[in-house]
């Protein structure tokens, strides 16, 4: 499949995640979680091997991730895991927990491999979000799957618009006002 036709497919599924039922759930989002049901598709349609989520929470992105695809690993990172009901993922067999700044932990991510999948969820400050998109970008396999959430809150807009280039697509609804942007890198 070219990267043309896989962003294609990436946008259908997309669409797809709008309305189907939820796989995974740990809690209810104000916002909504239409994208967790992507991320699962996503997994569970490209198998990528190595999928990073950085910027973790309650951890619904990760466990989707991992259960859409049982043979890859996920490498979950957040600098606070401590405050957060992070009990679940523990006990997901194939989601490995890194605790720390996500700029840090580029060369413990980068041990497993170059990631196929990164769903970039992290610190939304302009300056960060520049810095983990070029930290994380040249560790990625080509033809990986990346993911940015928040779009529209403080300073990933600029990043998105003016770093994030080539193949690309913003989705309207999957993360309501918030928004999500997709990317496939080339
Ligand atoms: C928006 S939440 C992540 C939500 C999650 N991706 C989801 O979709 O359910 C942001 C998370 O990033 C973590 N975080 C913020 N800045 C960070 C940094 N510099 N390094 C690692 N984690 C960070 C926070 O602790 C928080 O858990």
């Amino acid at each position: 499949m070219s990267p043309e036709q896989k962003l294609e497919r990436l946008k259908e599924l997309a669409d797809q995640a709008m309305s189907c039922p939820d796989f995974v759930k740990f809690h209810d989002s104000p916002s909504g979680d239409p994208y967790y049901r992507f991320l699962f598709l996503v997994a569970q349609e490209f198998r990528p091997k190595i999928m990073v989520e950085l910027g973790v929470n309650f951890g619904e992105g990760s466990a989707n991730l991992a259960a859409g695809n049982p043979d890859g690993i996920v490498i979950a990172v957040d600098a606070r895991f401590e405050n957060l009901k992070h009990e679940q993922i523990g006990k997901i067999l194939n989601i490995e927990m890194i605790a720390g700044e996500t700029l840090s932990a580029v060369g413990q991510v980068h041990q497993h491999g170059a990631p196929n999948l990164v769903f970039f969820d992290s610190d939304h400050e302009e300056q960060y979000v520049h810095q983990e998109f070029k930290a994380y970008d040249p560790i990625c396999a080509l033809g990986a799957i990346q993911i940015f959430d928040d779009l529209n809150y403080h300073g990933v807009r600029p990043v998105w618009e003016h770093d994030v280039d080539g193949l690309k697509f913003e989705h309207p609804g999957l993360h309501g006002e918030a928004g999500i942007g997709i990317r496939v890198k080339t």
